[in-house]
């Protein structure tokens, strides 16, 4: 892909100096910065602040992260090694609640090694690889995965389609393609001519920072609007779809994403848009039987009132509702795009 974040994936392990490397996507668009991280309390830190973000790739930085931790891990015994790799995973857990994908992927990465029965004096070596191998899988699966969504996505539009998105669940999000932007992507290269509006996304801007940086880099017909304009332009036709990620899908299809999508999904239903999820499975959580059980993250009030203003633009004491995701109802939801396929109401995941 020719833009200016280069080729590279927004998180990745560098074999050549056996490190993890990171894109501070909190300084995008404008600055572009590598960070080699090497410690759980980087990778933690990196997490919570939003340097990697996006659930697929919360997951893959979680799993590269644990393996960079899992080499600090000072341990006699393969029994030592492996209750201490526990806490760790549990740390790096603890980083951010809604995005199911950071406890997929440490689970996953804790399978091998809970499988492993070691006692040679190479213990370690084996340890390392089959958490590395692990961490890899996951890696690679995500990329697979926006292929698959972005041709699976591309047969719901059509050429010249208005298309609104929200957040940020481009590549920089979710590796490869993306998964809401996959089907654009995929169109793209077939030049299908998708006029694509990017929602500004308050308070973190992800859609004004990063997706509309990744479309245009890409040479993709991108439009960024605030959010509060998304009524009136669906209101005018211009939208045929909307599509959006997700960072956890409950049991019975709710699905929570950036905050700010359920507005969106109310609008498309008002306005006859259809309103499609796009998110592998690993993003579907089968023990979150409906929406109100999932752990919404609230965030710092600063966000909303100093971030991005030279002064706090609000009066000091003014208080401040700041939650980082809402939960769209599965009613909402026209369909959902998986790497399996297309996924249409009634939504049941077991
Ligand atoms: O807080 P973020 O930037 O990690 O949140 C990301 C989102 O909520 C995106 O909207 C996205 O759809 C989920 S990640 C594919």
């Amino acid at each position: 892909m020719n833009n200016n974040i280069d080729n590279r994936e927004a998180v990745y392990y560098d074999g050549e100096r056996d490190s993890m490397v990171i894109l501070d996507q909190t300084l995008l668009p404008n600055e572009v910065k590598w960070l080699t991280l090497t410690s759980a309390e980087e990778v933690w830190e990196a997490i919570k602040v939003l340097r990697v973000r996006g659930a697929p790739v919360i997951g893959v930085a979680a799993a590269i992260g644990a393996y960079v931790s899992a080499k600090q891990i000072k341990a006699e015994r393969f029994e030592d090694f492996s209750a201490e790799f526990g806490k760790v995973c549990a740390y790096l857990n603890s980083s951010r609640p809604t995005a199911v994908n950071l406890s997929w992927a440490l689970n996953s990465l804790q399978l091998p090694v809970n499988n492993l029965q070691l006692t040679g004096n190479d213990w370690r070596e084996y340890a390392l690889k089959a958490i590395l191998a692990a961490a890899l899988e996951i890696y690679r699966g995500a990329i697979a995965d926006s292929e698959k969504i972005g041709e699976y996505g591309l047969s719901l539009t059509k050429p010249g389609d208005g298309i609104l998105t929200h957040c940020n669940a481009g590549r920089l999000a979710c590796m490869g393609i993306g998964t809401a932007t996959a089907p654009i992507y995929a169109g793209h290269k077939r030049g299908y001519g998708f006029k694509v509006y990017a929602d500004e996304t308050r308070p973190l801007l992800q859609g004004a920072r990063l997706t509309a940086y990744e479309l245009y880099s890409a040479g993709v017909d991108v439009t960024l609007l605030c959010d509060n304009m998304a009524a009136s332009l669906m209101k005018s036709g211009k939208i045929n779809a909307v599509f959006v990620g997700a960072d956890r899908v409950a049991a019975n299809g709710d699905t929570a994403n950036k905050i700010g999508t359920l507005g969106v999904a109310v609008l498309a239903k008002l306005f006859g848009v259809p309103f499609y999820v796009c998110a592998p499975y690993s993003t579907i959580d089968a023990k979150t039987k409906t929406g109100a059980d999932i752990v919404i993250e609230q965030r710092e009030p600063s966000e909303v009132s100093e971030m991005w203003y030279k002064k706090p633009m609000t009066a000091d004491g003014v208080k401040i509702y700041n939650p980082a995701f809402d939960v769209t109802d599965a009613e909402l939801i026209t369909a959902f795009v998986t790497e399996k396929g297309i996924v249409k109401p009634p939504y049941k995941f077991s």
